[in-house]
Order: C-alpha cells, then structure tokens, then sequence
C-alpha cells in the first residue's frame, strides 16, 4: 500500500495532476437514489418527497442511500439576473423548499446541470455561467452536483480542453463555501479517467447504461485502444469511476443478472445510485439493493477498485453471441479480498480461481505472499434477505418497521459506519462462511448463467493472525 501510495505521487507530480480532490466527501463511493433511469424527465416535488420518504421506510436509507439526486428537466429559463428559475409548475414550493424537507428525513440534495449551453434534454445549461448557477445551488441547499456533457459548444477534443471547461464549475462551487460533492458526467471523453480526480468526485467512464444484460453498445469503455470507438480503455484508476446509476428494479434484466450488475457495481468502486422507481419498489429489488455485505464492499475505506484477473472469451455464447467468463479480484480493509466468479456466457459453469491468479495484482506467477495463506471463503449472497420479510417491511405501517428492522436483523450505517462495522467483523458484513483454500490452492463455484457469485477472502493463516494494514486509520 505504501509503495503504491508513493508511486501515485510520484506519478501525480509528474502529470502535475492533483492525487485527488479533497472536500471531505464521497470518501467511499456516493450512494443514493436520481430519477433519470427510470423516469427520465418525468419530474416533480411530490416525485422527490414520495422517494424521501420511502428511502427512510424501506430501511434504504439506513442501509446508506443518502442522496436524492434530481436529473435533467427541472428548471424554466433564467431570470433578468442570469439566474436560473426552477419550474414552479413541478416544484411548486420551490426547489429551496424542496431541499429542506430532504434534509428534515435525513437525507441530502442532488441537482443536474450541464457543461454546456442547454442539458441534454435541451433546458438552460450552465457553460459560461458556474458562477451564477453555483450560487443558485448553494442558495437552495444542494449537496451534490451532476454536471453533464451535452452542448458543449465544440469545447472538447482533448483532455485539456474539457477539464478546463469542467474545471470551471469546480472552482465555482468551491467559491459558494457550500460542499457539494461534485459528479463529472462527461461520458468518459477526452479521458476522464487521468484528469478526473483533479477536480471531482466522481466521474462517468461511459455513455448512459441500458437496461439489459447483453446490449452490446460502443460508448461502453473498451480494452482494445487500437479501436477508433476506444475513448476511455479500460483503467485502473484509485477512486470512484462512475460505471452510472443502477439499474436494478427496472425489469429489463433476471433476478440473477440484477445480482451480477450490483455486485461489479459494488467491487468496481463506482457510485451506488439506485436507478428504479422506489415508490413500486419490489421485495426482490429491496433484497438485492440491501444487502450489506455486497455494500461493505463498495463501502470499503481501502476505497480500491478490484481488477480483472481472467477473461475467457470462448465460453459459452448464448443467443446474443455473448460468451463471457471473468474472474476479478481486489483488496480490502484489513488484508481481506473480494472475489467475482462472473458467468456472462450462454450456460451454467463451474468456475475456479486459484489464490496464484486472485492475488495476481501482489506478484506474479505465485510469488504474492497471500498465496501461501490459508483463506476461508465467505459467500455475500448467501444471506440475501428473505423475500418474504423484506415485503413484510414493504407493506408494513410506520409504527411497526422498528419491530421489523430488529427481526431482520437491519445493518443501520448511520449508527454504525461500516469502516466500524469491519473493524469489528460484523457478521452481516461477512456473509456466510461456505469453503476454504489452503495455501497454493484453489476453489471453485457453480455459477448460473448471467449471474455471478461474489465472495470475501479472510486469512486463518499466522494461527489466525490477520494482516493489519500500516495506515490502520484510512
Ligand atoms: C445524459 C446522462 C444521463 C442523464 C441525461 C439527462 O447525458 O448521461 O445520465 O443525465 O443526460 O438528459
């Protein structure tokens, strides 16, 4: 770690890029809740207080979906002043009025702008004017900004050109004294995933997300730079690479690829943004969406991404001629690692990963020092929630969740963090422990189709002693 550490400043100084930005916020990915997937411009006041709400009685909030992120479609030209006007025919009390009774649940306030001279959905955007539109947002309480890439009045081409144009609107919000965790939406052009951390949060490595298992689409970023379409191959960047909002609970896909995509959403580091309308939530969206110990690991303080270790192309292809099989790997707090047997091909398969291949990215060819370990396996789904129970809460009224919350046994993180709840090895953290690998060894799981199984590495080796990490406190 701290070689790693020593190379990123290294590399940092010579690229003149700042490590990382540091406002204090989206430490771990962000995790909330924004309308577009599922809504798209189809946006209200009583859309985002109905959600509000049912963030703090579906126990989702508590699980750690704090944000409720306004998309596009929200606002009704500029005043005399250069401000802009929010719809007072969707927002009838006004947007400052609006955050406030976010706030009042315990929540907090996303706003969508764009780097450019309309939104993509064609509103005022915000190009030549951050300093107005920051103020606004401050003004009104917000404490996030998604920003956006449409009409950006031919301000792109390098990488230069748009963080310079995205670095605008970093320093506007910087001026207004108000935090606001700052999302770059940019698709991933020019690279965003070298200059990214310079100024943002967050930022999109992709073209919008589709709610299908097997879309092939172009604007996805790509492993092969030689492709023209490559615009952002694949990286390995330290910090929140925005994968977009989450699809789960939108019906396009099996139950079991809602798992897969959770999962990578959840080891890749990229923000946890429920995509779905959560005032139809079902008890399966809900049983996926909260399951803590899928979460903890994208909660990890370690903040790193995991990496892919295999790729079997030859697999399987099903009717869409996908035939994928992947395995990826990645570190966690306290020495642990996160595992993903990843069966994207057209058939059931046995998958198995030795610890020479999962610890790949501490040395090659078996000389990592984890790979003379013994590990226990610990599987993340096998406690999912019971349906069931989960619709019991659905259903229930106000009085009663707090019973219900207890017999569920509910992982509260706003009273117990999950940095905290690591340290103490919660076992709602840990999932349930299925198999072991001695050390030099491998283990292997049955992995449907279009699914994927997701499982926590913890070393019984040195008699039991785990490694402690020297930056102890992340
Ligand atoms: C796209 C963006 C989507 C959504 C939409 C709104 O550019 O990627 O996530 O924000 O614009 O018009």
């Amino acid at each position: 770690m701290a070689s790693t550490m020593h190379l990123a400043l290294v590399l940092a100084l010579f690229t003149g890029q700042a490590i990382s930005v540091n406002n204090g916020l989206a430490r771990t990915p962000q995790m909330g809740w924004n309308n577009w997937n599922a809504l798209g411009c189809d946006v209200s006041e009583s859309l985002l207080l109905d959600t509000s709400k049912k963030l703090v009685d579906s126990g989702l909030r508590d699980v750690g979906y704090n944000y409720v992120v306004l998309d596009d479609c929200w606002s009704d030209g500029r005043d005399e002043d250069g401000f802009l006007k929010d719809d007072l025919e969707k927002f009838p009390s006004g947007m400052a009025a609006v955050a406030d009774e976010i706030h009042r649940q315990g929540l907090l306030f996303g706003m969508y702008s764009s780097a450019g001279e309309m939104t993509c959905a064609r509103y005022e955007g915000s190009l030549d004017w951050e300093d107005n539109d920051a103020k606004s947002f401050a003004n009104w309480g917000v404490d996030y900004l998604k920003y956006d890439n449409c009409y950006h009045m031919g301000r792109f081409g390098t990488p230069k050109i748009s963080f310079d144009r995205y670095k605008v609107m970093w320093d506007a919000i910087n001026g207004t004294g108000r935090p606001m965790l700052y999302s770059l939406c940019n698709w991933g052009e020019d690279y965003t995933h070298t200059w990214g951390m310079s100024i943002a949060n967050s930022w999109r490595m992709s073209g919008d997300i589709y709610d299908s298992f097997t879309r092939p689409d172009d604007l996805c970023s790509c492993t092969d730079p030689s492709n023209p379409l490559c615009v952002a191959p694949g990286s390995h960047s330290w910090r929140m690479n925005d994968l977009d909002m989450l699809e789960v609970g939108n019906g396009g896909m099996t139950d079991e690829e809602y798992k897969a995509h959770f999962s990578m959403w959840a080891a890749l580091k990229s923000p946890l943004l429920m995509g779905n309308d959560l005032r139809t939530l079902s008890a399966s969206a809900l049983t996926i969406l909260n399951n803590p110990a899928v979460i903890a690991v994208s909660q990890d303080p370690e903040g790193r991404s995991v990496a892919r270790v295999r790729r079997e192309v030859n697999a399987a292809k099903d009717k869409y001629g996908v035939g994928e099989i992947q395995v990826w790997s990645g570190s966690l707090y306290g020495g642990d690692q996160v595992v993903i047997l990843l069966n994207a091909a057209g058939e059931d398969a046995h998958i198995s990963a030795s610890l020479e291949e999962i610890f790949l990215h501490d040395g090659p060819e078996g000389s990592a020092p984890q790979v003379n370990g013994d590990w226990e396996v610990y599987d993340l789904w096998a406690n999912r929630m019971d349906n069931k129970l989960a619709q019991k809460i659905l259903d229930a009224p106000v009085d009663k969740l707090e019973r219900l919350f207890k017999e569920a046994n509910w992982y509260n993180s706003t009273e117990v963090s999950y940095k905290d709840g690591l340290k103490r090895s919660d076992p709602r953290l840990l999932g349930k422990n299925v198999d072991k690998i001695s050390a030099g060894g491998s283990f292997s799981a049955k992995v449907k189709r279009h699914s994927a199984e997701m499982y926590r590495l913890r070393s019984v080796g040195n008699g039991g002693k785990r490694k402690v990490h020297a930056k102890e406190e992340l």
